[in-house]
């Protein structure tokens, strides 16, 4: 039985019960404005993305005839992503996040492909998304071994690459460690194969556009490259649900398309059928408020932020796994579990990865350097005792 209370109720509250209600509820949840999130991949949204959002709560780009200006919202949304990610001709949708789109990626290869026992080839450090996509697509995961550095080892995954190969997976920014694989070889690969590769550039397509030093080649510059997923409601600071998938042309777009029978459109792409238009709204909100010059701002103070976190945790005593690429640091202890938890215990939310025995920090947006100077004193204090 649940508790009573639960149920709906007879009548109705005045809204401003209702409200009072919510908001002691809402007291629960975490909030980035305190700096001691450091273990996720979203953030506060730009005070634009909200304003935005509310302006289009209403509208359905699952029927986009009735809500024309949102749908060219989204439009204009992927032309921005597109261009910066060089993709001339690219297509795509603003979808629920980067599993969605990692799944449409695949779902396009497979169907391209026309194998009878279809397979893909994902490093080891991939998303778990992947795990869920296969289950769903009925795609055998073969899984290709990383070098050194945690990146996916191509030699690996051209030996991996069968009759049933349908796609090949590369990640630009992986989910624990921030690492690229190396995607200009993995294109390579793709075209000596003739093999479809995607890029799950979830994080990291909208970090390493803006990076200021070196840029490693990882999007549809590459001629192998023949989808990106890029999440605006990860570090582009847009109001979550906000994912991005990008297909080199819009010839791809025609196995993944399905008929609507009584819709304003006549057919349907994503794998969403109503979704809002909100989200789309939020992130062309963003893009125009931060341009390039902003987003470089923004890329530049968590990778500031980042350095200084890695260069305190060495200083401190503690092992960092990789030198980070991103804003990404991982870092380890004799007992870091344990170190994980007493962290736990002061108030910072960070990950700990039994994959790679690390604590990992995400070095997003609301986490600025007042609060990593806090974190620091806390590791600090905690390894002297
Ligand atoms: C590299 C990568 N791919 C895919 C995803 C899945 O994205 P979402 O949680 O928005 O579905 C994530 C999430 O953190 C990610 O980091």
């Amino acid at each position: 039985m649940r508790e009573e209370g639960l149920a709906l109720q007879p009548k109705g509250l005045s809204r401003k019960a209702v409200l009072a209600e919510l908001k002691k509820i809402r007291d629960q949840d975490q909030d980035y404005d305190e700096g001691r999130i450091l273990c996720s991949m979203c953030t506060k949204p730009h005070p634009l993305a909200e304003k935005a959002y509310q302006m289009f709560f209403e509208s359905n780009l699952g029927d986009q005839g009735l809500f024309p200006g949102s749908a060219q919202l989204e439009r204009e949304v992927i032309d921005q992503l597109a261009t910066l990610l060089h993709g001339e001709k690219a297509v795509g949708f603003i979808v629920s996040g980067g599993t969605e789109a990692n799944l449409m990626a695949l779902l396009a290869a497979r169907n391209m492909a026309k194998v009878n026992q279809p397979e893909v080839v994902l490093p080891q450090s991939a998303h778990f998304s992947f795990t869920k996509i296969c289950n769903l697509l009925n795609l055998k995961p073969v899984y290709a071994g990383l070098d050194s550095s945690f990146r996916v080892d191509a030699s690996e995954v051209e030996k991996c690459i069968s009759k049933n190969t349908v796609a090949i997976v590369g990640t630009a920014g992986t989910a624990e460690l921030g690492v690229i694989d190396p995607i200009e070889k993995l294109s390579e690969v793709a075209l000596r194969h003739n093999v479809f590769l995607h890029v799950d550039a979830a994080f990291g397509g909208l970090v390493i556009p803006f990076l200021a030093n070196a840029k490693p080649n990882f999007d549809f510059n590459l001629k192998g490259v023949k989808s990106i997923t890029v999440d605006p409601h990860k570090m582009g600071m847009v109001a979550i649900p906000a994912g991005g998938i990008l297909f080199k042309d819009d010839k791809m777009l025609d196995c993944i398309k399905t008929e609507t029978p009584y819709l304003t459109d006549k057919v349907q792409y994503t794998f969403v059928g109503t979704r809002t238009g909100a989200s789309a709204a939020s992130a062309w909100a963003v893009f125009k408020a931060l341009g390039m010059e902003g987003f470089q701002k923004v890329v530049g103070s968590c990778m500031k932020t980042t350095k200084l976190l890695a260069d305190g945790i060495e200083k401190a005593g503690f092992k960092l796994v990789v030198e980070p690429t991103l804003n990404i640091v991982a870092f380890r202890s004799e007992n870091t579990r344990g170190l994980a938890e007493k962290l736990r215990e002061r108030g910072w939310f960070v990950s700990y990865v039994p994959r790679y025995d690390c604590i990992r920090i995400v070095v997003m947006p609301h986490v600025k350097r007042k609060h990593a100077v806090a974190f620091l004193e806390d590791l600090r204090e905690i390894e002297k005792l």
